[in-house]
């Protein structure tokens, strides 16, 4: 503010220096991944209304699932010289060089969702749910409902991406546990409804005895929507057998485990702006003492019984 030897100026000044001044409203970048699934179109809506609910300005690139345009749509928030930046990162590597850029423009950076595998020193902290423990749980309900024994088919999410590593390791661990169970065919749905149903039906067909598979462990819901839906082109009766598990917990998951379709849908909270952007500010506004990963926690849902 510019000095005025007027009344009102003298007035404005003695009030600026009684009462606390509102930080300014930030400029916040947002590399979004894309708009692959319900979950993430949920989390989108959850970051447009949060900042609108606090007068923050977000620029939001949607990736499409490409890492180029997300690198890309940092370099230019920083260009823009926007207060700190949000990268929910579509996989794990290729991100030292432009976060080293970020970190020397002296815009901070916090990953959202999925994990980096940069140098922790680049980034505030990881605002996440633990998808190792989600794919633990998917594990372990499957292990108690097949006691032991089971051939299961899995969807994979990206290749590369945090989400879907963790989630079949965090399954894995558990299944090896059990000798009578193992993953008879894999591939990967991109996270999309309309791949899971593609690569499904690919799996089904590749299946010597389809009526033998017990499980599909899909790693989020929109694949095992679209892989219920080549389940029952196949003739099978998804729910009953194979047992159905995914993860998400989105609308229409809900919808599957009333149909008795989904057996469990596993909670990853898209509700999650709010927390986000109390996080930016908190640091923006001068706090230090986050810790690296700051978790966002998991619920299981599970449906009724099938006869
Ligand atoms: O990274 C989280 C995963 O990405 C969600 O489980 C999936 O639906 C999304 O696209």
């Amino acid at each position: 503010m510019r000095m005025k030897s007027t009344a009102l100026g003298m007035i404005t000044l003695c009030l600026a220096a009684t009462w606390p001044v509102a930080a300014p409203a930030a400029t916040i970048g947002f590399a979004q991944v894309g708009h692959e699934s319900e979950w993430r179109i949920n989390f989108t809506k959850s970051m447009v209304d949060e900042a609108q609910k606090r007068g923050t300005t977000l620029r939001i690139v949607d990736a499409d699932g490409s890492r180029a345009v997300q690198v890309e749509a940092i370099r230019r928030f920083i260009a823009e010289e926007v207060d700190a930046i949000v990268l929910a990162p579509v996989v794990i590597d290729g991100w030292d060089e432009v976060l080293e850029e970020a970190r020397l423009a002296g815009i901070p950076v916090f990953i959202v969702d999925r994990a980096v595998d940069a140098d922790p020193k680049l980034y505030v902290t990881r605002i996440a749910a633990n998808f190792n423990l989600e794919g633990k749980l998917a594990g372990a309900w499957l292990a108690q409902a097949s006691l032991g024994r089971c051939a299961i088919l899995e969807l994979q999410g990206t290749p590369g991406s945090a989400a879907a590593v963790e989630r079949k390791r965090g399954f894995e661990s558990i299944i090896e546990q059990f000798p009578g169970m193992r993953i008879v065919g894999t591939g990967t749905g991109h996270f999309t409804r309309a791949q899971g149903q593609a690569t499904m039906t690919d799996l089904l067909v590749a299946a010597r005895d389809p009526d033998a598979i017990c499980a599909v462990f899909a790693h989020n819901d929109d694949m095992m929507l679209g892989a219920i839906e080549a389940m029952k082109a196949a003739g099978l009766d998804p729910g009953r057998k194979p047992l159905t598990i995914s993860i998400d917990s989105v609308s229409a998951a809900f919808a599957a485990l009333r149909a008795g379709e989904l057996n469990v849908t596993i909670e990853l909270k898209s509700d999650i702006g709010g927390h986000i952007l109390e996080v930016v500010e908190g640091y923006l506004a001068g706090r230090r003492d986050y810790p690296k990963w700051i978790l966002v926690p998991s619920d299981l849902h599970e449906g009724a019984p099938r006869p």
